[in-house]
């Protein structure tokens, strides 16, 4: 990965280097943190975070579904993500909250094991691949269903959960393909490992709804409210497995790969990115750079001084 020079570590400023933690750390052991991905642009009005606020919520509901308390305000992580861009000398970049619990106790119940908290901030691009946006992927069902609501939380942004993820997208890419695909309990569609998904049948965009052991993907909301705003109708219901192959056009949504076209599900092809997907896709991008104007609300801008207005120099 690239690096860049600080990381913010419990309210400090620390070289990326130096930003570490004990090996009887918790969070290590049983995977109890929270956390968010986030992206950053270079927008045509200077770098800007996209749903920003959107997304500090999530990590502070994610973190009470699992029983912690912030030792931050969102005001403050907010700030902290601000500063710690621009010490950086960033313009563009994923952004990592994490809090997780940290040395002081070990085994299952504990509540003195103190929460450490750490944002870095690195340049990485499309997690899927550039390419992958304009030609679309090859998709996989996996054999592995996603954690459902009666095991765990699929509402929180939690660490131990993505252990599920990592089963299916080594799955898929063992197998040659670009992402998986996970079921819920149910046998329906569910999600992607790391991004909701769209089917598009007949112009109706469908994606499942909430009951389907979804995380709360705020690119899904930010596309259904783009769809919608186009005139498109969007349909949030059941996706059985088969509507997959059945599909005039499809696509996944996540801030990791922003909005990617699905070519393919279980080498059935859906073919080339369709219309509909293309549409919409060039609204979130524009919306992303700040080149919408119905929806710059979507952008925290980050007050870059004069003389650090240049882009980045970042070592790796
Ligand atoms: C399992 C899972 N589903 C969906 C998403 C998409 O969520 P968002 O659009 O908020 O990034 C992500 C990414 O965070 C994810 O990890």
């Amino acid at each position: 990965m690239e690096q860049a020079e600080l990381i913010w570590h419990n309210g400090e400023f620390v070289p990326w280097g130096d930003a570490k933690v004990h090996v009887l750390s918790h969070g290590l052991h049983y995977g109890t943190g929270v956390f968010e991905g986030i992206r950053c642009y270079e927008t045509e009005r200077g770098p800007a975070i996209f749903r920003h606020r959107e997304h500090l919520e999530r990590l502070g509901k994610s973190a009470e579904l699992y029983y912690f308390e912030l030792p931050h305000s969102t005001e403050e992580l907010r700030e902290a993500t601000h500063e710690l861009i621009r010490r950086n000398g960033l313009r563009s970049c994923y952004i990592r909250p994490l809090a997780f619990r940290g040395y002081g106790e070990m085994g299952l119940y504990a509540q003195s094991a103190p929460i450490e908290t750490i944002i870095a901030v690195w340049p990485w691009g499309a997690y899927l691949g550039e390419e992958s946006k304009k030609r679309g992927i090859r998709t996989k069902v996996s054999s592995w269903r996603t954690i459902s609501g009666s095991s765990l939380i699929p509402h929180a942004k939690a660490s131990g959960q993505y252990l599920n993820s990592i089963l299916a997208k080594t799955e898929s890419a063992n197998a040659g393909y670009d992402e998986a695909i996970l079921l819920d309990d149910h046998g329906c569609v569910s999600e992607g490992s790391g991004e909701n998904i769209f089917v598009i049948r007949d112009g109706i965009l469908c994606t499942p709804g909430h009951t389907s052991s979804i995380l709360d993907g705020i690119t899904r909301a930010s596309v259904i409210q783009i769809a919608r705003d186009l005139g498109y109708r969007v349909e949030e219901r059941s996706i059985a497995r088969s509507e997959l192959y059945l599909a005039d056009e499809a696509f996944l949504t996540g801030t990791a790969a922003e909005l990617v076209p699905v070519r393919s599900v279980d080498d059935h092809e859906l073919g080339e990115p369709g219309e509909i997907t293309r549409v919409v896709q060039a609204k979130f991008e524009d919306a992303l750079y700040g080149r919408a104007e119905e929806y710059l609300e979507w952008l925290d801008p980050i007050e870059v001084p004069a003389e650090a207005d240049e882009p980045s120099k970042v070592s790796s």
